[in-house]
């Protein structure tokens, strides 16, 4: 290992720890690493204006997320534990999934700490750094949201407990990580995903080919997604209170009725779909 690897390495290094968090060690990171979020920082800034929702943008204001360096989770977390008690811990990658919910539904969000390659500008496989804070903490400074992710994460515990996992998963992946919300200025970003990605952050709004359907829970719960490519179908909710109040009620029975029902493909429209964008398709 070449010294310059060995402080990204310190990045990744797995936990010793039972809830799988690390320290930061932000006094590690690079001046090259900096840059590299600060690349990444100014092109997804400029992109935004007029394409991410306002909650989002005013998140990213509110915590300071700004642009001159990765932001150190202890300088986060006292903005948002004042703001709507949430924190950010540091983990190495992805978690086991009761571990995540677990931390989801006491208000902590699982952050990686190490950010990817100047290659890897443009697309990387696995969440890093930037996906992680840029994407999604901005969104829990919004008190709706915010509750909506603790309630997500003790979903996740009894989805794990009914074996209804993948149903569940389908819900965060068209909402989380992918979602969109109509405004009377038109269609906006919220989902982590997409904000955090130069490409998608236009093409989910600009692009004739995916479609843009209303939110449907039950719908979405049965429609597979991608993950190596554009969505080919994004869900629009119009309101953080819609997305909040539809997932209120106990999954238990509609995860039965799911069991009957058969999978969506990703770019399938239903005659029963509120379509605001019919895709022209891939
Ligand atoms: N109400 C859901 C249940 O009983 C939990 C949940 C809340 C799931 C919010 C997703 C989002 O399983
Ligand atoms: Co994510």
């Amino acid at each position: 290992m070449t010294p310059k690897e060995t402080v990204a390495a310190r990045h990744r290094e797995p936990s010793s720890r039972a809830d799988f968090t690390i320290e930061q060690d932000w006094s590690a990171y690079s001046a090259e690493e900096h840059e590299i979020w600060r690349t990444l920082f100014r092109r997804q800034e400029a992109l935004l204006k007029g394409r991410a929702c306002a909650e989002f943008l005013a998140g990213v204001g509110e915590l300071g997320v700004a642009a001159d360096a990765i932001p150190d989770f202890r300088m986060l977390n006292a903005v948002l534990e004042r703001r709507t008690r949430w924190s950010v811990v540091a983990v190495p990658g992805l978690v086991p999934d009761a571990i995540f919910f677990e931390h989801l539904a006491n208000r902590r969000f699982p952050s990686t700490c190490f950010i990817r390659r100047r290659d890897q500008l443009d697309y990387l496989q696995e969440p890093d750094v930037f996906h992680d804070l840029f994407g999604h903490v901005p969104m829990l400074t919004n008190p709706v949201f915010a509750d909506y992710m603790q309630a997500y994460g003790e979903g996740g515990l009894k989805a794990l407990r009914l074996g209804a996992l993948d149903r569940l998963a389908r819900l965060y992946w068209y909402t989380v990580e992918f979602g969109l919300i109509e405004t009377e200025a038109g269609l906006r970003i919220y989902g982590s995903g997409i904000v955090s990605s130069k490409g998608e952050s236009v093409y989910c709004l600009e692009d004739p080919r995916p479609n843009r359907l209303g939110f449907d829970l039950l719908r979405i719960m049965r429609t597979r997604y991608r993950i190596d490519d554009f969505q080919e179908s994004y869900f629009v909710i119009r309101g953080f209170e819609e997305l909040f109040e539809a997932t209120r009620p106990d999954f238990t029975p509609y995860y039965l009725e799911l069991a009957r029902l058969p999978d969506l493909e990703p770019g399938e429209v239903l005659s029963t779909d509120r379509v605001l964008h019919r895709g022209r398709g891939p």
